[in-house]
């Protein structure tokens, strides 16, 4: 990798540069997927998403047709969706249910774990022909799980998904001790695209420093309506979690589901609210069960899966599809059996905050797409500044940018490695 793609870190002089260059350099962004996408753990589906045997799913990861099943046995298979015989896409449905899967083109059908079933015209291939390698589907070298949440590895070797998450593991069983029932993902997919390069979402995502200015249309709303915010304070930390990942975890007025009251739910609300409070503090203790119920999350799992945990949960991932263009998904997880008025709560603020048509994300995809065309005004000489917190180290604030630098230290790492 050429030096001017390189950050400049130096603590020292609480310094950490990140050259433009790295947001518009079509070399780097096919570097990025042969060093980053090819190998990390990236994220696939929810174990919710999958909840009976036979069920499937489609999905692209990393540029590449997924297709994800579990078989009869309930066993879980995340297989190339692409057809032995010519290539064609197997399966061309977001989800369902099947134990078999027949390709479009000439009808070679495949069961849920890959394997060839049957296929016209058999007596035109030799004998064997149906149990040959080659001719059954593909399984992605690495499905792995933490807790409900699936990821692959396009890479053979490498660490095991639970060395790879290291502590950022740990927050996403904080997310998914939410309910006593377990978790689940609710209703659709949002999708969208940026006219941004795709590292922009990401430090936008762990970004406490933008939240005021960027999205005071939103905060004066929740002022307006009426009990919306509560007393508490903004306060908390960043926290580099090593590998790349990072968080900002924190308190804000506004409520939780699980489990912070706002004086709009009313008295019966309050009541609720506080079984639910009184359930984790039997099941969790009364420190985990505060830190489930009354801190917010905006976690970063290198290098693209984020988890907002904030008034509702959001799970969101996305991949370039150019250096200044990338596409997102996201989907709301909840805790299952949860009363009518808390869901619906939670799924207005998933539509209302975090949505496409939000007051959150357009803000948010406006200011990616405002820094991509900034970009253009310089020949790549210059350098975003990423130092806010640097000089108090030892205690980050949940608005300054260690978080971030977790990232791109780990993003230079692999890019400079791949290089050599
Ligand atoms: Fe699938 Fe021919 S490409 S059966
Ligand atoms: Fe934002």
């Amino acid at each position: 990798m050429g030096s001017e793609t390189r950050i400049i870190a130096d603590n020292a002089a609480f310094k950490f540069l990140v050259p433009r260059r790295a947001f518009t350099d079509p070399g780097v962004f096919e570097r990025e997927y042969a060093a980053i996408f090819d190998h990390c753990w990236l994220y696939l589906a929810h174990a919710s998403e999958l909840s009976e045997p036979n069920q499937f799913l489609t999905r692209t990861v990393a540029r590449r047709p997924i297709l994800f099943t579990r078989d009869r046995t309930g066993e879980y298979h995340a297989l190339y969706n692409t057809c032995p015989h010519r290539g064609a896409m197997v399966c061309r449905e977001r989800h369902g249910k099947s134990s078999a899967f027949m390709c479009m083109y000439h009808g070679w059908t495949f069961g849920s774990d890959g394997h060839l079933m049957t296929l016209p015209g058999g007596s035109g291939y030799p004998e064997g022909f149906k149990k040959d390698p080659q001719k059954q589907m593909v399984p992605v070298p690495r499905l792995a799980r933490h807790g409900d949440f699936f990821f692959i590895s396009f890479a053979r070797d490498g660490e095991d998904l639970a060395t790879y998450l290291g502590a950022a593991g740990d927050y996403l069983s904080l997310v998914s001790e939410q309910g006593k029932d377990g978790m689940m993902v609710v209703g659709g997919t949002q999708e969208y695209a940026i006219r941004g390069n795709w590292k922009l979402l990401c430090e936008n995502s762990v970004d406490g420093y933008h939240a005021a200015v960027t999205h005071s249309t939103y905060l004066d709303y929740l002022k307006n309506a009426n009990g919306a915010l509560g007393q508490t304070a903004m306060e908390g930390e960043g926290r580099d979690l090593k590998n790349g990942h990072g968080v900002i975890e924190y308190r804000a007025p506004w409520g939780r589901p699980v489990a912070s009251w706002v004086p709009l739910w009313g008295e019966e609300g309050k009541a609720e609210i506080g079984a639910i409070y009184n359930e984790l503090q039997q099941r969790l203790g009364k420190e985990r069960a505060e830190r489930v119920a009354t801190w917010n999350r905006n976690l970063l799992i290198f290098p693209n899966l984020v988890v907002n945990d904030i008034m509702a949960i959001t799970i969101r991932t996305f991949f370039p599809k150019a250096p200044d263009y990338l596409e997102v998904n996201a989907w709301t997880l909840a805790p299952r059996n949860e009363s009518e008025w808390l869901r619906k709560y939670r799924l207005f603020n998933f539509t209302e905050f975090l949505g496409p048509g939000g007051f959150a994300t357009p803000d948010d995809v406006e200011a990616i797409e405002k820094c991509q065309q900034g970009y253009a005004a310089s020949s790549g000489e210059l350098f975003n500044d990423i130092s806010k917190g640097m000089v108090r180290a030892d205690s980050p604030s949940y608005d300054d940018e260690v978080q971030m630098r977790a990232f791109w230290i780990e993003w230079d790492k692999r890019l400079a490695k791949a290089e050599a």
